[in-house]
């Protein structure tokens, strides 16, 4: 099986501190992958080397066997990572469907002139773009929320958004970087049930995650950064009982 993404040698120095340290993965086509560890271990900055938010310090990063190290953050989108950030980025003041929208944009071809015009093609696409955005948003369980403004939702509900968001990219590789941090323990559990389904309908996800039992429940494999290395990487059997990840993680946690 060819991988999908290939990390390797990965580092990236912020001045004086070594923010990730050769970092090594690789990700496989219709894998759940976790990556775990204390606060301050890197885990968001290898979303945002792999997003080319910050280009890295060294290493190099092949998606689907092409080198895209180094390469514009919108165009590293566009060849297939999409992801959502730790804090909620929405549009608050658009509806729902908007929001959606506003990421299928991204794929729509219409140009600038064709849009203001609103010529027959562009309707057609506009027509088709939010067929496509329904039908994400009621694989999120969302489409009864259409046409309400995102900000007015519920917490989990703006989290769950922002997936349906991502996803209208159409990704290769979906990142989430901490998708059920604030939620109660009713939104948590349905955020599990949607990442099971995105799951079984094939997409790649690889989620930051602090909530454990959260993790452990959804991913076959997990890696453990600390202080920007990889400490442990396994199955979550593997991890628990990794003396490691205890010390550095479990044993920490309060
Ligand atoms: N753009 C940046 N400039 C300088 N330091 C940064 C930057 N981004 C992250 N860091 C530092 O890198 C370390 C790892 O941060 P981060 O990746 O956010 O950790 P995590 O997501 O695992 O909590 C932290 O010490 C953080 O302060
Ligand atoms: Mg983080």
């Amino acid at each position: 099986m060819s991988s999908i993404l290939k990390v390797t040698g990965l580092t990236q120095v912020f001045g004086g501190l070594v923010a990730l340290s050769d970092i090594n993965m690789t990700v496989e086509q219709g894998e759940i992958l976790g990556v775990i560890g204390p606060n301050g271990a890197g885990k968001t900055t290898f979303f945002n080397a792999l997003t080319g938010i910050i280009p890295p310090t060294r290493g190099k990063i092949e998606l689907m066997g092409e080198d895209i190290t180094g390469i514009k953050p919108h165009i590293i989108s566009s060849k297939g990572f999409a992801r959502t950030f730790q804090n909620i980025r929405l549009f608050k003041k658009m509806t729902v469907l908007d929001n959606v929208m506003v990421g299928l944009h991204n794929k729509t071809h219409a140009s600038l002139l064709a849009s203001l015009l609103k010529t027959r093609s562009v309707r057609k696409e506009e027509a088709e773009s939010e067929k496509k955005a329904l039908e994400i948003l009621q694989l999120l369980d969302l489409d009864d929320f259409r046409y309400e403004l995102a900000g007015s939702l519920p917490y989990g509900l703006q989290r769950r958004l922002e997936i349906a968001r991502a996803l209208a990219t159409d990704p290769l590789i979906l990142l989430l970087d901490e998708p059920a941090a604030g939620m109660n323990e009713q939104e948590t559990e349905d955020l599990l049930g949607i990442i099971q389904k995105l799951k079984e309908l094939g997409y790649t996800i690889i989620i930051i995650e602090h909530d454990m039992k959260f993790i452990m429940n959804i991913c076959e494999r997990l890696y453990v950064f600390n202080h920007g290395a990889k400490i442990a990487e396994g199955t979550p059997e593997e991890i628990k009982k990794n003396a490691a990840v205890i010390e550095a993680y479990l044993g920490k946690e309060s």
